[in-house]
Parts: C-alpha cells; structure tokens; sequence
C-alpha cells in the first residue's frame, strides 16, 4: 500500500488534516502524533477500520483498544462516569492519562477486544486534537509499533515501523512525554491503577486516594487473564536481549562493567543504557553507550527512553546492559518499561 506521509515542520496544515480525518471516515488507518507516544488511529466506531489496526501492527486480537476524544461528554461511549473518575478528568484531561469504563453498545466489541470496558483518553497534542475534531468522533489509537516493538516517540521511527502498511503517516516531531499514558480502571472497585505513567500513583491519590497498585498482582493477571492483555507479551522490546541491573550505584556500575568485559570476550557488539553522567565510567570504544537522558531530569529520560532503545538495533547491538533506577514518582514508569523491555530479565547487584 502506498502510504501518504506527511511531517509538520512548520505547523499543522489544516488540508492535510481534513485528508487524515476523510481517510479515517471512509474506514481507513492515519498514524498521528500524541504528546505521549505516536499512535495508529481508526474510526473507534467502525468494526472494519479497527480490524485494520490490528493487522497493520500485528497486534494480537485480544488485545484492547483505547479511545481518543476532544470532548468531555463520554456518555455515548459509556455507561457512567464516577466522580473520582470525573476528577480525574478535570484535573489531567487533556493529557496522557487513560480511564477505563464500562463502555456502551455503541464501541463494538472489536475495539474493547471483547471487554465490556473501555479506555478513555483525552490527547493534548495539536495536531492529536485538529484531527479527532475534523473527523468529528472518536479515534481507536494503540501506540503506532508494529506489536511488540518500542514505541515510537517521533515521526521517523513511526515511518520505520508502518510506511506501506497503513494510509496515511501524521508528524509534529518529538513527543514531549515520551511514555504511553497512565491508565487507571474504574469498573473496578477500589479503581487500580494498571499502567504507571507521567502522571504518577502519588498525582493519582491527590484526586483519589483510593486508588490501589498492586505491580506484582497487576502483572501476574496480565499472564494469566485479559485484564490488560497487551500487557502479557513482550513488549516495548529492542531485538538484542537486555538485562537490568538494579542497586546502589556503585554496585550497579561495577556489576556493569564486568559484565560488558565478558560479553566483549565473547565477541559480542555490546550496548550500555545509562544516564548521560555515567557516560564516562563505561568508556570503552568497544561499546555502544546510548544515553537515557540527564540523570536527575526524569522527564528528559522519559522522553528519550524509547529512542535510545530503538538506537541499539540501529547499531546491530547483541546485548544490551541497562541502569534502573529508584521507583519514586515518574521513576516508576520509566522502571515498568525498562523492566518489560527487558522481559524481567533483572539482576539485583
Ligand atoms: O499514550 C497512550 O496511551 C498511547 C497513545 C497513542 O494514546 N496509546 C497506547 O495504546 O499506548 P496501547 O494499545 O499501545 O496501550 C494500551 C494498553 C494496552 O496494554 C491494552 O491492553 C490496555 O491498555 N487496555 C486497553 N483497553 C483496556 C481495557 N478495557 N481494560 C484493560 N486494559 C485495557
Ligand atoms: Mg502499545
């Protein structure tokens, strides 16, 4: 399939825009940018146009959609909103934070993967916002990866993974958090938090201090039953094998060190994931140092946590040895994806 691509380096362009928002009318998928990471959208409404998202990403069937919107009535979307949940809204809405309700007949079951809940969320990116209005309802969007992969956090990794398998390709350059958003469930009682985010257990429980995150249990049911199934299969994974290294920091940076001279000794194309400050203690021409970002800046590593991921395979990288971190505030989030994209391979030093 030829692919229309088009990246706003100077603004959004409202005639591309109405372009993406017709191909999304008549059932097709558009690839757009969101302040979280990029995502791959299709009319939410249309059972054939959300089949198509799966196909183009290999995305397993029984993996539920989210639903993006620019307005705050949900209630053709679902059957209520509870108070907290409506809190919620107001405070982190527009902003990557994902709620999930009881849906209505009207999302079809293909979108919610067969659940009878649905994720809302409300994007704050520009170009985001133009095209769910210009198509006038919601837009069914996973993260824009062929399944499995690191999501994409800019236009060029987007064109890597989908150029030819979709309709069309949006861009407006980095996205400014960098991490899928925080999605918490509230058709449950006490609501959970399934997915930590940018927005944090601790923002959450200032609006609601009910709400409960149990990361062992969470992942636990991600394996066995459909909660969040996206979440049961290796996910937001580099192709070498990547080990986490947990601890205090010195202990970290030698345990590292040690084992990157092994991997070295056994021929392998080693790369190292750490904060930029630590650039100078693995510095070693035989390596590949991607940097995570300014150590202190947890934003900036979130920011630049998928890119660095997608740069190890760029280098043909063998095996990659990544830096945790302490899982305080936005930490939390940034350790969930490392951890997965490690498959929970974690070395505890
Ligand atoms: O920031 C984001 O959320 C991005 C952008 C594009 O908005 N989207 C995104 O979608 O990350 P996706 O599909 O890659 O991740 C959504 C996760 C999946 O793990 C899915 O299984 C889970 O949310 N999920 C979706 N609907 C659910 C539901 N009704 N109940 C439980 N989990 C659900
Ligand atoms: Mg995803």
């Amino acid at each position: 399939m030829d692919t229309i691509k088009v990246n706003f380096e100077n603004g959004i362009d409202q005639v591309e825009i109405l372009k993406a928002a017709q191909i999304l009318k008549d059932g097709g998928v558009v690839a757009f940018p969101t302040e979280t990471v990029y995502g791959l959208g299709a009319d939410a409404l249309n059972e054939e146009a959300v089949q198509k998202i799966f196909r183009a990403k290999g995305r397993p069937q029984d993996n539920p959609l989210i639903i993006h919107v620019v307005e705050e009535d949900l209630s053709a979307y679902v059957q209520e909103v509870p108070p907290k949940a409506q809190m919620l809204m107001d405070t982190f809405w527009p902003g990557p934070l994902t709620i999930i309700l009881k849906k209505t007949d009207l999302v079809p079951l293909k979108t919610s993967a067969g659940l009878d809940t649905v994720g809302v969320r409300m994007p704050e990116n520009d170009t985001a916002k133009a095209l769910i209005k210009a198509f006038g309802g919601p837009i069914a969007a996973p993260s824009a990866n062929i399944s499995g992969r690191p999501s994409p956090t800019n236009y060029r990794r987007c064109v890597e993974d989908l150029d030819g398998l979709v309709d069309m390709i949006l861009g407006d350059g980095n996205a400014i958090v960098g991490l899928e958003s925080t999605i918490v469930d509230y058709s449950v009682e006490p609501p959970r938090l399934l997915r930590p985010g940018f927005v944090t257990l601790e923002d959450l429980r200032k609006v609601d201090g009910s709400m409960v995150y149990d990361e062992a249990k969470t992942r636990a049911q991600e394996e066995e039953i459909p909660k969040a199934p996206g979440m049961k299969y290796r996910h937001y994974a580099p192709k070498a094998p990547m080990t986490l290294f947990l601890g205090a920091a010195k202990d970290v940076e030698e345990a590292v060190l040690q084992e990157m001279e092994k991997e070295l000794l056994l021929g392998k194309t080693v790369g190292v994931f750490a904060p930029e400050e630590r650039k100078t203690v693995y510095n070693n021409k035989n390596i590949i140092f991607v940097s995570m970002g300014k150590e202190e800046d947890l934003a900036d590593i979130s920011r630049n946590l998928f890119e660095g991921l997608r740069c190890f395979d760029d280098h043909g990288v063998e095996v990659i040895l990544s830096e945790g971190f302490p899982e305080v505030g936005v930490a939390q989030a940034i350790m969930n994806r490392l951890k997965k994209a490690s498959a929970f391979n974690i070395v505890e030093v």
